[in-house]
Formats: C-alpha cells, sequence, structure tokens
C-alpha cells in the first residue's frame, strides 16, 4: 500500500512562470560524445541568458562529479542517469526555469522514459548529429583513443550503442553547421512554442 502523499504547494508552476516572464521546458540534448553537447548547451544558456531568460544547464559529465557519482556506463547504470538527470531537471521546469540537459543518452527508451515524466511540450529533445568518425577525429577527451585501443570498455559509438532519435524535436548537424546556428535553430523552435514570453 501506497503510505506516500504528494503534497500541493501554495506557490504553483504557473505562479513561478509568471513571475519569470517566461514559460519553462527542458531542452535535452542527446549526441555521441564529442558531437558538440556540452558547446552547444553552454551557447544556448548563454544566449537565453542575455535575453533575460532564466536556465540552469545540467551536463552529464558534470553531474557525473556528485549526484550520479556512484553510477558507471552499462545499460542500467545509464539509465539510472538519465532517470535522475530528469527528475533534477523536473524541479527546475517546476521552478519556472529552462532546464538544458546534455547526455549522451544513447538508448531510446531511457529518453522516452525522461520525455513521459514531463508534461506535454515540456520535453524538447534536441539531436545532437554528428557522424562517429568526425567525434573521433575530434576527441577533445581523448577517450576514443584509449575507447579504440581497448583501454575504455563499452565506449558508445565504439563498442557501445547510440541509438539516433527517430523524430526529435530539433536536430543539428554540427559537422556541417556552425555553432550560431546550431543554437539558431534551437532558439526558433523554443519560441515558435511560445516558451520565451
Ligand atoms: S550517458 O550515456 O548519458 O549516461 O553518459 P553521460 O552521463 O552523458 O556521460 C558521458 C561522458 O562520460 C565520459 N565517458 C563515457 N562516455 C560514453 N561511454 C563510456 N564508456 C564513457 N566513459 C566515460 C565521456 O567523457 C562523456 O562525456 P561527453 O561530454 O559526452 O564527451
Amino acid at each position: 500500500m501506497n503510505t506516500i502523499v504528494w503534497q500541493p504547494t501554495p506557490v504553483t508552476k504557473a505562479d513561478r512562470r509568471r513571475l519569470n516572464g517566461h514559460s519553462s521546458c527542458v531542452v535535452w540534448l542527446t549526441g555521441l560524445s564529442g558531437s558538440g553537447k556540452s558547446t552547444i548547451a553552454g551557447a544556448l544558456e548563454l544566449a537565453l541568458h542575455e535575453r533575460g531568460v532564466r536556465t540552469y544547464l545540467l551536463d552529464g559529465d558534470n553531474l557525473r562529479h556528485g549526484l550520479n557519482r556512484d553510477l558507471g556506463f552499462s545499460p542500467e547504470h545509464r539509465a539510472e542517469n538519465i532517470r535522475r538527470t530528469a527528475e533534477v531537471a523536473k524541479l527546475f521546469v517546476d521552478a519556472g526555469i529552462i532546464a538544458i540537459c546534455g547526455l549522451i543518452s544513447p538508448y531510446r527508451r531511457d529518453r522516452e522514459a525522461a520525455r513521459a515524466m514531463f508534461e506535454p511540450g515540456e520535453f524538447i529533445e534536441v539531436f545532437v548529429d554528428c557522424p562517429v568518425e568526425v567525434c573521433r577525429s575530434r576527441d577533445p577527451k581523448g577517450l576514443y583513443k584509449r575507447a579504440l585501443a581497448g583501454e575504455i570498455k563499452g565506449f558508445t559509438g565504439i563498442d557501445d550503442p547510440y541509438e539516433p532519435p527517430i523524430r526529435p524535436d530539433v536536430m543539428v548537424q554540427t559537422d556541417r553547421t556552425p555553432l550560431r546556428e546550431c543554437v539558431r535553430a534551437i532558439l526558433h523552435h523554443l519560441e515558435q512554442r511560445g516558451l520565451l514570453g
């Protein structure tokens, strides 16, 4: 028997959004390591911040230093990593803030489970698309080199799968599109949805 009862709060999400002067949502960036998630997330946050939009950036790598420090890269741990991050993002959305999440999130089912935690229209999936060969040549952290040398097992795109979104809300191709255009495409989508006030 469930013994936990949900406690409503006197100040609601709608009240907080009104006070902020804009709506809230989660922008979920998914893509391979080295595809450009963190770069786009940072530039997007800066662009929104400069427009007076309240934001918070949740970067997969950074969260793995604290909240998710007990998790590895097995399918189960990746699923838990995404679930926890989505729960945190949901709190930010409830606070009236645009949460920007950058995680590889390689499995469709985990991303769909994350989407299902939000109200319709609140979860915006952005596919940061980049061929694995390009990510490998960028190799900003030297991890592809280590994975190819067999030093890292289960590295996404090398010996672990990445399932691209079938119908992402936004897709950016970072091997052929300049950063500012990628950011503009996401901003345009947020504007079209009337999220920026
Ligand atoms: S996931 O799959 O969503 O749970 O991953 P995420 O939390 O985004 O963390 C990915 C970063 O961890 C580093 N790393 C690995 N990535 C993929 N596979 C393996 N095995 C792995 N081991 C370490 C890597 O730097 C990822 O960071 P990004 O920013 O994506 O390059």
